[in-house]
C-alpha cells in the first residue's frame, strides 16, 4: 500500500511550510491531515511525513503512537471514543459502555460488521464537568444517559 497527500493537502502543506520555520513542527499537523484524508495513519503515510518533516520515520511513528487520538488502523464511519477517566467513571461510564457494547454487538477496540461504528475507550477528553461523555469523530456528546446514547446511535445508523 502506498500513500500520498491529495492535491488539496499538498496546497495546505505548502502554506504550513511558510508558517513554520522548522519542518519538524509540521509533524502533528501532517498526522492530522493524514487521518482526515485516510481515516487512519499507515506506516507508508508516516514515511511520507518523514520526508516533509526531515525526521526519521521512526520518530514519526513514536509521535503517532504516543497520542491516542491518532488511529493506526482503519476505523468505522463513526468512531466512538468513550472517556474512561475518573469523572466519567464516577458518573456512570460503565453503564454507558455496557449499553453501547450490547447495542452494537462489539467489544472495545472492535468495529461493527457494517463498518459503521468503532468503539474505543480513551483518557479524559476535557469535559469532566459534563461527565459522562464521549466523542464521535469530532463531536462531543456530554451528560450522557442511556436514553441519550440510544438516540445518538439511532441518528447515526
Ligand atoms: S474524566 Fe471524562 S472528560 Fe474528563
Amino acid at each position: 500500500m502506498s500513500f500520498s497527500f491529495d492535491e488539496t493537502n499538498i496546497t495546505k502543506i505548502e502554506q504550513l511550510q511558510k508558517r513554520y520555520p522548522s519542518p519538524k513542527a509540521l509533524t502533528l499537523p501532517l498526522l492530522w491531515m493524514v487521518q482526515e484524508q485516510e481515516g487512519f495513519i499507515s506506516l507508508e503515510a508516516m514515511e511520507e511525513i518523514s520526508k516533509y518533516t526531515t525526521r526519521p520515520a521512526m520518530e514519526i511513528y513514536k509521535t503517532a503512537t504516543f497520542y491516542t487520538m491518532f488511529n493506526l488502523a482503519p476505523v468505522g464511519e463513526h468512531h466512538i471514543q468513550l472517556c474512561k477517566t475518573l469523572s466519567c467513571a464516577l458518573c456512570g461510564k460503565e453503564d454507558i459502555l455496557a449499553y453501547i457494547k450490547k447495542t452494537l454487538d462489539i467489544e472495545v477496540g472492535q468495529t461493527t460488521k457494517d463498518g459503521k461504528f468503532t468503539l474505543t475507550q480513551v483518557e479524559c477528553l476535557g469535559s469532566c464537568g459534563t461527565a459522562p461523555m464521549m466523542q464521535i469523530n469530532q463531536t462531543n456528546y456530554e451528560s450522557l444517559t442511556i436514553e441519550r446514547v440510544e438516540k445518538i446511535l439511532e441518528e447515526l445508523q
